[in-house]
């Protein structure tokens, strides 16, 4: 999950979309998850940055933990995985690439810390930028961007949905200890609510 802009809806790269159409507001998670089934993988940029969830509108799918950070799947089929993360006061994930594939966080609530990486032929990280996000602020993440890690700096429960296209099945975790990569398969704290739509 980075150096954060300054704030707001700033991200390091935004994948260009030549199409003038601005999409109405996304309001339902079943709008959003219709939205994302039927339109192209190009469109998911646009898709994305027309949500507006009522506030309060994820408590049914919250699901919380002591020792990290829950991974609750909202929908997950071949073309993409949208996946809602709970955090408690301080959380935080390890650094990590995303299988190849492209990464929207949209933070639902909270204030949340990213931070790049890059790695040296030599496999030393070097922290490259820090991006602090708010509420609505939306964040996007590729590998060609790097390595991340995201914390949640509230001191209080927080949310942050995460759109993956395609689903990764498995990334590339940073062990502390052993100062290397290993590669991880992904699991879900919760199933999927919305399963091969
Ligand atoms: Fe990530």
């Amino acid at each position: 999950m980075h150096l954060e802009f300054m704030h707001s809806r700033n991200i390091t790269i935004i994948p260009t979309d030549s199409s003038k159409d601005s999409p109405a507001d996304i309001q339902t998670l079943d709008a959003l998850i219709t939205a994302l089934n039927t339109g192209e993988q190009s469109k998911y940029n646009q898709l994305i940055r027309s949500v507006k969830f009522p506030n309060n509108y994820f408590d049914r799918q919250s699901s919380w933990c002591d020792n990290s950070y829950t991974r609750n799947c909202l929908a997950e089929n071949d073309k993409f995985e949208l996946i809602l993360l709970c955090w408690n006061a301080k959380q935080i994930t390890p650094i990590h690439d995303h299988g190849g594939e492209e990464c929207w966080v949209v933070v639902i609530d909270g204030k949340f810390r990213e931070t790049l990486y890059t790695e040296d032929p030599s496999g030393n990280l070097t922290a490259i930028k820090t991006i602090i996000s708010k509420s609505n602020d939306i964040t996007y993440m590729i590998d060609f961007m790097g390595f991340h890690r995201l914390e949640n700096l509230s001191n209080k429960r927080s949310l942050t949905l995460h759109l993956y296209a395609k689903p990764i099945r498995s990334c590339n975790v940073f062990d502390e200890v052993t100062k290397k990569f290993v590669n991880k398969d992904m699991v879900y704290s919760t199933a999927p609510l919305a399963e091969k739509f």
